[in-house]
């Protein structure tokens, strides 16, 4: 991670952001396909791909969760949910790779098509089977793609465009996946089974691809604990809060918690962890987040499992014109790992906010970073919570702050995130910003690009592997015509691509 780099930028005072370095290329031996990308989240939490979805209420929730987890990487369920809603969430990662859904999106008999296509529009669900229940939740009728396609006249009710009750194969709760493929293979192309209980209520569901990924076993790039289940991690404030949710998620397996302020160098954190640390084992506790060396070293006395780093880099984020307060990232990024290297016990340490391209990734990673925290460039993608809605000609999301005005308006935890929970109504200071993103599709397709640009860039610096392009890393300094060279120039109407939308960072 060139030490003497940060070294002497520490002597000179100087913070640096992403777009003032590169990297020095090098001599590789091996294709980028074939570059190892694992690395750690935290002491006893692996990961697949060094990326992490940010713990905010329009990034990550179960199904961001899910679609990190399988693709190798990690969520962090965001803090502004009540504790029993939050250790649902995390319940439904844990459960995902059983296949079952235990609460399936359901219509009414008496919902007429049109009702039910609007809010399949409205909510953006991706799937085209629904369970027809009737007013006591008794599984009635499934509307399938088909059904949907015949029904002409969309003014009538599920009831009578649905595939009925007697027509329908289904299993009782505790089904395991095998028998439920087996139902499934024989009753053919339904894509999903029902699971009802003795009075016919719907108590759960299979999706034939759940089911046969798990049978063939395709799941060896997953991020699993040591169950098979998924990996998530879930957001947490300090003190009585964080024990509010604590006891919850642990109960629904949560692989660590991520004490998740805009100041993590405080006594209030102080206390948390080393109360966390006494009376929980088996989940790592993740400190966020800080920008200092001196905080790092804190982290570590206090038996943090892992750091976070990032304070005012976030493409949301006021903080530092608010507060005066915080460091660049990259240079945040250096020291901190420095500090962490340089201690009995190094943790990993993790680059939260501020990456814009996938460059910035290789950029983190070298100077020390196991990992990043993405947020915008997630935004925005068909796993998002939030739904959509139409800006002009485009079909967008909201995408916000956890600072933002809104955001604690409508949230104590984002209040105390920023310590402010104590203030009166409408008197709140924001440290961040919302807006709308385009929509973006499925999230993998972003990973993949993201992850493809990785591996390029690790392929040019001439490394195999995350340790190795630290242990390799030699950064310049880039001047800003020099930053202003590396972006395309001289078009007109330039086509804007899934990894450079156009703008200059
Ligand atoms: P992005 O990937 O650049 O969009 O940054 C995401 C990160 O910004 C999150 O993981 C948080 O650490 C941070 N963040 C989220 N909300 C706010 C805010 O309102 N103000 C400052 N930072 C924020």
């Amino acid at each position: 991670m060139h030490r003497e780099f940060f070294e002497l930028m520490a002597e000179q005072f100087q913070g640096l952001a992403f777009p003032d370095v590169t990297l020095k290329t090098g001599f590789s031996q091996i294709p980028p396909s074939l570059v190892s990308l694992e690395t750690r989240f935290s002491r006893n939490v692996p990961l697949k791909i060094p990326l992490v979805s940010a713990a905010m209420d329009t990034v990550t929730e179960s199904e961001m969760a899910i679609a990190m987890a399988i693709h190798g990487g990690l969520g962090v369920i965001h803090r502004g949910l009540d504790p029993k809603r939050q250790a649902q969430e995390v319940a439904r990662v844990k459960h995902h790779l059983h296949g079952v859904i235990e609460r399936p999106i359901t219509v009414r008999d008496t919902d007429t098509i049109e009702q039910i296509l609007n809010r399949k529009r409205t909510k953006n669900y991706r799937f085209n089977t629904f369970p027809v229940i009737d007013g006591n939740g008794k599984l009635v009728g499934l509307m399938t793609e088909t059904d949907f396609a015949f029904a002409s006249d969309k003014s009538v009710t599920a009831a009578v465009a649905m595939t009925s009750f007697n027509e329908l194969v289904y299993g009782s709760p505790g089904l395991s996946p095998q028998d439920a493929w087996e139902k499934m293979r024989q009753s053919g192309k339904k894509k999903v089974l029902p699971l009802i209980d003795p009075e016919g209520r719907l108590v759960g569901m299979y999706v034939f691809a759940d089911v046969q990924r798990i049978i063939s076993g395709d799941a060896n790039a997953y991020n699993l604990d040591s169950k098979g289940r998924l990996r998530v991690a879930a957001a947490i404030g300090v003190l009585d809060d964080a024990y509010e949710h604590v006891p919850l998620l642990i109960k629904e397996g949560v692989d660590a918690v991520v004490v998740d302020v805009a100041h993590a160098d405080t006594i209030d954190v102080k206390e948390t962890c080393q109360c966390l640390k006494r009376d929980y084992s088996g989940v790592d506790v993740v400190l966020g987040n800080i920008s200092d060396q001196d905080s790092v070293k804190r982290h570590i006395e206090w038996g943090a499992d892992g750091v976070k780093i990032g304070q005012g880099p976030g493409s949301i984020c006021t903080t530092r014109l608010v507060t005066g307060a915080g460091f660049p990232q990259f240079t945040a990024i250096g020291d901190c790992a420095i500090a962490s290297m340089d201690s009995d016990d190094p943790v990993p340490i993790g680059g939260d906010g501020g990456i814009k391209y996938s460059g910035h990734i290789t950029l983190a990673l070298a100077a020390g970073a196991s990992y990043v925290m993405v947020g915008s460039l997630l935004a925005g993608t068909d796993e998002t919570p939030g739904e959509t809605h139409k800006r002009g000609e485009i079909r967008v999301k909201r995408y916000r702050g956890m600072g933002s005005a809104s955001a604690m308006a409508e949230s104590r935890a984002s209040r105390a995130r920023y310590r402010q929970e104590d203030a009166p109504q409408g008197k709140t200071v924001p440290e961040g910003v919302e807006g709308d993103v385009p929509t973006r599709g499925p999230v993998s397709k972003v990973i993949a690009v993201l992850m493809g640009g990785l591996r390029s860039g690790m392929g040019m610096v001439g490394t195999v592997s995350v340790p190795d392009l630290q242990g390799k890393a030699h950064f310049k300094r880039l001047t800003p015509s020099a930053q202003g060279e590396g972006h395309p120039s001289g078009l007109l109407g330039m086509e804007a691509t899934s990894n450079y939308p156009g703008g200059v960072s």
